[in-house]
């Protein structure tokens, strides 16, 4: 992984306001900036509302932008707040997915668009490289992969492309096997044809959802009355987690 990105290009971030807004009210005490990312969220919150943020990025190379930054999975939230001594928080934010630093590095193998090698780990802690699930798994594992984190119309199509095509070595040759496996009339929506196997790939790799499952768990279970949790989510996998997470949070609340 690059030791040394550059802060300012790293990422530019999302919704800064309205995620500023809405832990303006919580209570003093610390914030967790689940994804730090390049910080920008975490500088605004520092900022403008002056709460302590403890910061956690997977990623070394979002750790190694600011000390303190935790290099850490927020699968272990739990884990790491006992470590810290932290029995409660006022706030958490959770920015999902990948980084623009991320995306734009070749070498991260996380774009159809530039070359790279089949990686997609977004930190040390992931056991299994993109490549790996290309090349070796069985058709119908890639298939469900595909169809469940992906939402591919055409999963089976496209794995059945894929285990025909190995040995699959880089990016750019995978996005094209998946563009040639989709009809033709459809690869003219719905954007890059590749865009929903990369994408189901890439939770696999990093096995997303079952991080963010206890990721919102600890971040939930710690608040302090009053206390809020933000996530910003990218796709209807996470949206549906993060909804009946809460959801389950606010009953028997009075
Ligand atoms: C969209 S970026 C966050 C950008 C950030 N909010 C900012 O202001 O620059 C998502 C970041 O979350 C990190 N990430 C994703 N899943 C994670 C996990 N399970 N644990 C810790 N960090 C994670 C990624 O490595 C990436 O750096």
């Amino acid at each position: 992984m690059n030791q040394t990105p550059d802060k300012n290009a790293y990422h530019r971030p999302v919704m800064v306001d309205e995620v500023v807004d809405l832990l303006r009210p919580v209570p003093d005490g610390i914030i967790v900036d689940a994804t730090y990312g390049g910080g920008g969220h975490s500088r605004a919150l520092a900022r403008q509302l002056g709460h302590p943020i403890l910061a956690i990025d997977r990623d070394p190379d979002a750790a190694s932008l600011s000390a303190g930054v935790r290099a850490r999975n927020f699968r272990d939230l739990a884990s790491l707040l006992e470590e810290e001594g932290v029995d409660e928080i006022s706030g958490a934010l959770f920015d999902l997915g990948v980084s623009s630093h991320q995306l734009d590095e070749p070498a991260r193998g996380f774009s159809y668009r530039t070359h790279g090698p089949l990686d997609m780990r977004m930190g040390p802690d992931a056991a299994t490289a993109a490549g790996e699930m290309v090349n070796e798994w069985d058709e119908n594992d890639l298939a469900r992969i595909l169809r469940t984190l992906g939402e591919e119309r055409f999963a089976d199509r496209v794995a059945r492309a894929i285990v025909r095509a190995r040995p699959i070595r880089d990016t750019v040759q995978l996005a094209d096997v998946v563009r040639d496996a989709i009809p033709a009339a459809t690869r003219r929506t719905g954007g890059h044809p590749a865009r929903r196997t990369f994408q189901a790939l890439r939770i696999a790799v990093n096995e997303e959802l079952g991080a963010l499952g206890s990721g919102l768990d600890a971040a939930v279970d710690s608040l302090t009355p009053g206390g809020r949790c933000v996530v910003i989510s990218y796709h209807s996998l996470e949206d549906r987690i993060v909804k009946r997470r809460f959801l389950s949070g606010s009953q028997g609340c009075v």
